[in-house]
């Protein structure tokens, strides 16, 4: 409602100001001073004015679209998909995706991430997929376009959740070390529980690329999940932002740096017999607020439907999966 009004009013002030410029511009006399110094206060007017009408027109006021170190935050609206798809094409950017399918994650989520990946995920890039699982036999079929294969990669099954999502750390860092380096310009680290709605594509990739976290990117700093103790290597007091780790990117080699990071810290962490408080995503927004990331994706990337306030949300380009910890944390 505020942004309607605001818009409306901004509309007429930039009109009244064009109206009033063309009306002195029609009654303009050259010989008189008097009216060549108010023909530019007018022009100077119309001119900011609609400046301000197209700024406001084309980018998104009501959310933050740069970091204080500059890097974007990709808001739709914010840019120009034909110009990103263009710029990869041209550079023959090739996108590696490495997502982890272990245990009952396999049957209840893999086919419908990769069948909706294959619908909006960085299409027209050629785009290998890296399945981890200790199911392999149990990957289902998916149809793939051209330029697009899966590789599987037999993991072994640890038995707790939180033991899964650290591990995969250690495999993301390894894997790009003996396959993804010299053959990946850009490698995107996915959870399976999630579905793709709408466009995924070549605007996400940067050197360096993380998530804002759909529950925290409105609220204030001092509810950030951080881990809290110090006794844990991903103790933080202050930070930017609070990062999802259900999706992180960029070249191999800034993935690599994180998932070392993580990898390392998780350990000294368990020698001392310590977990931080979200596992591998306390250790993860420790590493961005060292490591500045160079992009930033907001929500509409990775959405939680139920969250009823989506005023911000333009598109939903992924959507988190609906969730039965029971069933498939326990056994
Ligand atoms: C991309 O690939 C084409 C065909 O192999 C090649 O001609 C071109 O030079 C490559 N472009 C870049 C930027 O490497």
């Amino acid at each position: 409602m505020f942004m309607l009004v605001s818009f409306v009013s901004l509309f007429f002030v930039t009109l009244i100001f064009v109206l009033l410029f063309f009306i002195k511009l029609i009654q303009v006399n050259v010989s008189s001073l008097r009216f060549m110094k108010s023909n530019v206060i007018m022009m100077s007017c119309s001119v900011f004015f609609i400046y301000l009408f197209f700024s406001y027109f084309r980018a998104r006021p009501h959310v933050q679209t740069q970091t204080s170190w500059n890097a974007p935050i990709m808001w739709e609206l914010m840019f120009d998909n034909n110009l990103y798809d263009r710029k990869h094409k041209e550079a023959n950017t090739t996108v590696a995706l490495t997502v982890f399918a272990v245990g009952r994650y396999l049957e209840a989520y893999l086919k419908t991430f990769l069948t909706s990946a294959e619908e909006h995920f960085m299409l027209g890039l050629p785009v290998t997929y890296f399945v981890f699982t200790d199911l392999p036999e149990q990957v289902p079929e998916i149809t793939l376009a051209p330029q697009r294969n899966i590789i599987i990669v037999k993991v072994e099954k640890h038995t707790r959740w939180q033991d899964i999502s650290m591990m995969r750390m250690k495999t993301i860092s390894e894997v790009i070390d003996t396959v993804l380096q010299h053959k990946f310009t850009y490698v995107f680290c996915f959870d399976v529980d999630q579905i793709f709605k709408g466009r995924f594509g070549s605007e996400a990739l940067g050197e360096s690329v993380a998530l804002l976290h759909a529950h925290y990117y409105k609220l204030p700093k001092y509810r950030f999940t951080y881990d809290r103790n110090p006794e844990s290597k991903a103790y933080m007091t202050e930070g930017d932002y609070y990062y999802h780790a259900a999706i992180f990117g960029g070249t191999c080699e800034k993935v690599k740096a994180l998932a070392d990071y993580c990898y390392v810290n998780i350990m000294e962490d368990k020698l001392k017999n310590v977990e931080a408080l979200w596992h591998d995503e306390s250790h993860l927004n420790k590493y961005f607020w060292l490591n500045k990331p160079t992009k930033l994706l907001s929500p509409e990337y990775c959405w939680d439907e139920y969250i009823s306030n989506t005023e911000d949300i333009l598109v939903k380009r992924l959507v988190w999966a609906p969730k039965d910890y029971e069933k498939l944390r326990t056994r």
